[in-house]
């Protein structure tokens, strides 16, 4: 059986841009493969550590897992929860995949340099942290990756690392996970994800930003993100049409108005095909943004800390399993037992 498999940091509130880019298409693909699928979803916390954490790292663990809950996800069967760092074959194979990963690859990774770029000091597992990434998603042969765009170049590394390491041993070891044009397209969507900075649009929108309108989080009341939506940034074409290039503000309010009300972006598109008036186009976006918060809110008040624990430790208790048997394979490719 395939796996599809993804996760999400915990360093504090989710934005809108994380969940309307992982999360939601997490939830809807797991709904729909979880017949025929894996679904692994795991809590990246020692990915997490490489910054700051916002707040408790272990309640922000359990209010994520609770994230996925209050967006429908449906458990059971083939779905799996876990964090990372109850399951310790991720941190042996991310050393093992640091002996075939090369320096000038991860200096190439944008995320290192953007995280990096202007520090005087930077830790090493901002540069590892790819390989890390390479090794939660190897370690159970991971087809599908569903992640936001920002994460593709991370996806490719993964997939080069493996087919390398196929290529040094006589049996293939790990399988590669499909292609970024192969996953947008399982992912049936119309190319990555990315919900930008409502204040600068040519940024995506980022749990960093300090500009508070320039992000809406998940926690924020309802009325507080109708009113950033109100006051994004568009342009002075007067011409309501999807071109990220060029009409980015715009672009990502229709974006955003698609995936809260979750229809297909073509059909907003279309919707809104002709029209001049911005601001009827924000008050839409507005309401619809306000009525998922609140709707959203009040399903994750009904979930409980207790059901959360189950279910990750049932998670844990079986992934650890299929983990170690994995280790133990490349284990023996090099050698090492
Ligand atoms: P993180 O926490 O930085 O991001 C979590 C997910 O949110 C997506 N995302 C966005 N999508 C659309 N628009 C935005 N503005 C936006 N901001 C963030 C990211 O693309 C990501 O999918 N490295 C992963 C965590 C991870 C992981 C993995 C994922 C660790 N190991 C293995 C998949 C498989 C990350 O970026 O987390």
């Amino acid at each position: 059986m395939d796996t599809i498999l993804t996760g999400i940091r915990v360093n504090g509130e989710l934005t809108l841009g994380n969940f309307l880019g992982a999360l939601v298409p997490m939830v809807r693909l797991a709904n729909e493969h979880n017949k025929t699928h894996n679904i692994n979803i795991f809590v990246p916390d020692l990915h997490t550590i490489i910054s700051d954490v916002d707040g408790d790292l272990q309640k922000n663990i359990i209010k994520s897992v609770k994230y996925y809950l209050a967006a429908g996800l449906k458990v059971g069967g083939n779905v799996h929860f876990y964090r990372q760092s109850y399951v310790p074959a991720h941190s042996e194979l991310n050393w093992i995949l640091n002996c075939v990963a090369s320096m000038g690859e991860l200096n190439r990774m944008t995320q290192f340099k953007e995280k990096s770029e202007g520090k005087e000091s930077v830790n090493a597992g901002i540069f590892d942290y790819p390989v890390l990434m390479a090794a939660d998603i190897l370690l159970y042969d991971a087809r599908y990756v569903p992640v936001g765009e920002d994460q593709f170049q991370h996806l490719e590394l993964t997939r080069n690392l493996a087919i390398r390491i196929n290529n040094r041993f006589d049996e293939p070891i790990f399988t590669p996970p499909e292609k970024t044009e192969e996953q947008v397209k399982f992912m049936n969507l119309d190319g990555g994800i990315r919900i930008r900075d409502l204040q600068n649009p040519e940024k995506k929108m980022s749990k960093s930003s300090r500009a508070e309108n320039s992000k809406i989080m998940l926690s924020d009341d309802p009325s507080v993100a109708a009113k950033k939506i109100m006051s994004a940034t568009t342009d002075s074409l007067g011409n309501i049409k999807f071109d990220m290039f060029n009409q980015p503000g715009i672009s990502n309010l229709l974006q955003i108005e698609a995936l809260v009300n979750d229809v297909p972006l073509q059909e907003v598109i279309s919707t809104w095909a002709g029209e001049s008036h911005y601001g009827d186009l924000k008050k839409k976006v507005a309401e619809s943004v306000s009525t998922f918060l609140a709707s959203f809110q009040e399903e994750l008040a009904a979930i409980s800390e207790e059901a959360v624990y189950e279910l990750l430790e049932t998670g844990e208790a079986y992934v650890n399993e299929v983990a170690d048997r994995k280790l133990e394979k490349v284990q023996k490719a090099f050698g090492l037992r």
